[in-house]
């Protein structure tokens, strides 16, 4: 239900809540559409308030009874929640109230996945499930006592008293309510245990459906790993006697950091050889180190306001991509979060819904778990960490949890702390936090043979973004490096502080003209605008020390002979062809990052790069020029492939590590240009041989492609059609690969498909999710891709308004496109708009997105 107008919250208004609490009791008594939950909460007025207004958030809440100090108390029903007169002194409130988990199909507060109670509380929804200030800075311990006939029953904390249909947890930690978590279900556990560095034992258990057990053994290894990496390299232990992990089909996100009880989507935890291809298994790491590292980034410390997001998950998504590069390759990990970067996080900073790492308004919380909170905030701790240096960093991170445990904590006490530890001033580098857009970094260079000094001249500009028209200077880190003629590293690299609008770089007494490599490893989330030549990238693809900028020489290399295809006409740069099989062949480097060196940019992207550049994107031609450049990296590397294919097969069994998944990208990468040669017949025999769901998955893909996958496609689903994860990728592989005609088709044909679920958010991305990143087919001039995507997002609004206020940043490029393409989007942003009782998540995301 919409509110009359939409409400905007902003940062300024910050005040802290008129009460403390000392402790919070819930009971629940479980029923699909009658759960009964008592609360029983301490309060007492807070010293710090100035308003003491007693109010308590709640949504669909049927109260049975509220009561102060024992006496049945008149409350006032107020928007988003109730008031009562709260006495000046500490007293007692309790109330009853009614909910119904099984209709819950937004999935947040109590619901019912698959027949098993969950909760998912963050951001807002505790309010759902009883009366309470359901807001991070309010703190409190929770004592949960469960009644129900299901015979597992979680909640936070460490386990208490447990008999027939009950179970009761105490969490001695106090946490705000999002950080709460309940589950009940006929679940089994898969169980380990960690011993801390201080001696202490924890039992871990991921928690499943029976038959999902065979999928957990990976998930429970990576948990172990994380609690190790977070004592050997933050020095922070774990702080419960038991850390439960539990998988749930119907989930809007990823995972949840839950005190002791994290959830997760099943699609982010559970994992197995045949089911799951190394990316997977790769995410699946990620995310749950990502969950456990909360439980000091988040929990121990958390945020004051929803404003200060990113204080958590940036820092989180840093400490993450921490664990992963030492875990894997440091060089392949750092490329792939530039990519995930410049596709997600690029856009959004670059559209309407551009917004600061730390907002200052909102209307929907919900909307600001973005690409810009999580990897752009991620990338400004990388930035901190870079500026102070390894050891200021460390001693800064350990003055931040003795400072701010236990706090609700902001992003100026994040930044004081690190003012403290260093002395140094970080009034400007702020400007990271609150100023919204991608900087463009421009570069020139000079050399005076004379003195033998070499000089860069670096100028920053960002352009305005919604609400924000004036941009100031920020501090740029940029690390660069000095290669000579001959491609000898002569000066290794440096970080230049850039603090102005234009300032110049100095390197002197050199005996000759150096070749510069800059912003190596990406030190700074912009764009690198560098009049150079192809020649000069060839060089750097050939040559540069640093392995990121390596693969960002011959990026751009092939970026520019795709756009010089698209936008003239031209054949396929026989320049860069040279330089990559030069570079293709030498088998000395790493599997994985040699895949990553023979990867083309994605036709969104090569979309986004020509509107950068003022030319309108015509989403048939970035097709056809893809497919013929791919066509062109086959024929010139010919020769190299099948070699490559062979030396890169292994033997024995399947292990999802760094190694084993390299080269199994690399074998896979030269598949798909095999399969430009020989039409399919590897594929097929690939398809057909492949124990493994990478090679299975990768090999179904380019029969796909090449127009033979109508086989494979009903063998892969009569094989696979009791996995519901397997299935989802059946889904999004057909409507991913779907041609340009078809692609809307494809999808609709796949919505009327008896395994199509609408209210499973997993189903409903693999779906419509695909057709958005099926870039000539959601852009197909007809406007039936963008009709398809409408239709749905109108549809699940009634259901899941946040799953579809996320889905709706499909349509925030629409600028970019030609006058009838923005027409016909247009059209459709104005229809989801005009839907009677629209949700408060999808009118303010088409709001901003129209501008
Ligand atoms: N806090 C979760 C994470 O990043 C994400 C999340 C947000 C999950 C909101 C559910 C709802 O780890
Ligand atoms: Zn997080």
């Amino acid at each position: 239900m919409r509110d009359a107008a939409p409400q905007t919250i902003y940062l300024k208004d910050y005040t802290p809540f008129g009460y403390l609490i000392d402790s919070v009791e819930l009971t629940f008594k479980l029923h699909p559409t009658k759960t009964r939950v008592l609360s029983k909460i301490a309060f007492r007025p807070n010293p710090e308030a100035t308003d003491n207004r007693f109010f308590l958030h709640g949504e669909d809440l049927t109260l049975i009874s509220a009561k102060i100090d024992g006496q049945d108390v008149t409350v006032r029903h107020v928007d988003g929640g109730l008031e009562a007169d709260g006495p000046a002194r500490a007293f007692i409130w309790e109330a009853e109230v009614e909910i119904s988990p099984s209709t819950n199909t937004a999935l947040e507060g109590l619901y019912m996945s698959n027949g098993m109670y969950c909760t998912q509380c963050e951001a807002e929804g505790f309010r759902k499930i009883t009366y309470y200030p359901d807001r991070p800075d309010v703190m409190a311990t929770f004592d949960v006592r469960i009644e129900g006939e299901e015979p597992i029953l979680l909640s936070n904390g460490n386990p208490g008293a447990k008999g027939e249909g009950f179970a009761e947890w105490s969490d001695p930690w106090k946490k705000p309510a999002y950080l709460f978590a309940l589950v009940a279900g006929d679940l089994i556990n898969h169980p380990g245990s960690f011993t801390t560095q201080s001696g202490k034992d924890v039992e871990l258990n991921i928690w499943v459906r029976p038959w999902d057990e065979h999928k957990c053994a990976f998930g429970m290894q990576a948990l172990k790993d994380s609690m190790k990496w977070d004592e050997d390299v933050y020095g922070r232990e774990y702080d419960l006697d038991i850390f439960n992990i539990v998988a749930v089909d119907d989930f809007n996100m990823g995972a949840m950091e839950n005190k002791g009880l994290n959830i997760f989507n099943s699609s982010a935890v559970l994992a197995s050889p045949e089911t799951s291809t190394d990316a997977n298994f790769k995410r699946i790491e990620a995310i749950i180190a990502h969950e456990y590292f909360h439980n000091w980034t988040g929990n121990r410390i958390t945020c004051r306001d929803w404003f200060q997001l990113c204080l958590k998950e940036g820092l989180t998504v840093y400490r993450d991509q921490q664990f992963t590069a030492d875990m894997r390759s440091g060089d392949v990990a750092r490329i792939e979060n530039v990519l995930a970067l410049r596709a997600r996080q690029f856009p959004e900073d670059q559209g309407p819904l551009s917004h600061p790492v730390r907002p200052e308004e909102f209307q929907e919380i919900n909307n600001f778990y973005t690409a810009t909170v999580y990897e752009k905030g991620a990338e400004v701790i990388g930035m901190l960490k870079t500026l102070v240096g390894d050891d200021a960093y460390a001693n800064a991170l350990d003055l931040y949890f003795e400072r701010h445990d236990g706090d609700a904590a902001t992003i100026e006490d994040w930044l004081k702390v690190f003012e403290d530890a260093t002395g140094r001033d970080l009034t400007q580098f702020k400007l990271w936090y609150s100023q919204s857009g991608t900087p463009k970094v421009s570069v020139s260079e000079d050399w005076d043979a004379e003195s033998g000094t070499f000089s860069l001249t670096f100028t920053q500009s960002t352009a305005p973004t919604p609400g924000q028209d004036v941009k100031d200077p920020k501090v740029i880190p940029i690390a660069i490096g000095l290669l000579s003629p001959e491609g000898e590293e002569i000066q290794a690299t440096e970080i230049f502080e850039m603090t102005e609008a234009t300032q110049t770089y100095q390197a002197k007494g050199l005996s000759v003209r150096p070749v510069p490599s800059i912003l190596r490893g990406f030190s700074a989330p912009v764009i690198l605008e560098q009049d150079i030549d192809n020649t000069r990238r060839a060089f750097l693809f050939a040559h540069d020390t640093d392995s990121f900028n390596r693969w960002e020489a011959g990026r751009d290399l092939a970026r520019d002979a795709l756009l010089d295809m698209i936008e003239n006409d031209a054949a396929p740069s026989a320049l860069y062809l040279d330089s990559l099989r030069k570079v293709f062949a030498d088998d000395t480097l790493d599997p994985a990052y040699r895949a990553y060196l023979q990867a083309q940019p994605g036709e969104s992207d090569l979309a986004r790069t020509l509107a950068a550049k003022g030319v309108t994107p015509d989403p048939d031609k970035i097709h056809a020029a893809s497919k013929a450049f791919k066509q062109a990296k086959a024929d010139a590397l010919k020769d190299l492939l099948r070699p490559i294919y062979e030396d890169n097969q292994i033997d024995g069994p399947f292990v999802p590590d760094a190694e084993g998944s390299g080269k199994r990208a690399l074998a896979n990468s030269v598949l798909s240009l095999i399969t430009k040669l020989d039409g399919g017949t590897l594929a097929q025999s690939q398809f057909e041989a492949a124990d493994n769901m990478t090679q299975k998955l990768a090999a179904l893909s380019q029969l796909v492609t090449a127009g033979k996958g109508t086989d494979a496609i009903t063998a892969f689903y009569d094989q696979w059609k009791e996995d519901r994860l397997v299935i989802d990728k059946w889904f999004s592989l057909q409507v991913a690969l779907a041609g340009p005609d078809d692609a809307a088709k494809v999808a609709t044909a796949l919505t009327q498909h008896p395994d199509f679920d609408m209210k499973n958010p997993n189903r409903f991305r693999a779906t419509l999710g695909a057709l958005a990143g099926n870039h000539a087919g959601f852009h197909h001039k007809s406007g039936a891709g963008y009709k398809v995507l409408t239709d749905w997002l109108i549809k699940l609004d009634d259901l899941n308004p946040q799953t579809t206020a996320r889905m709706c940043s499909a349509f925030q490029t629409w600028k970019n496109y030609d006058p009838d393409r923005q027409a016909l989007i247009k059209a459709q942003l104005e229809r989801i708009l005009a839907k009677e009782g629209l949700s408060r998540d999808t009118s303010e995301m088409i709001t901003r997105i129209l501008g």
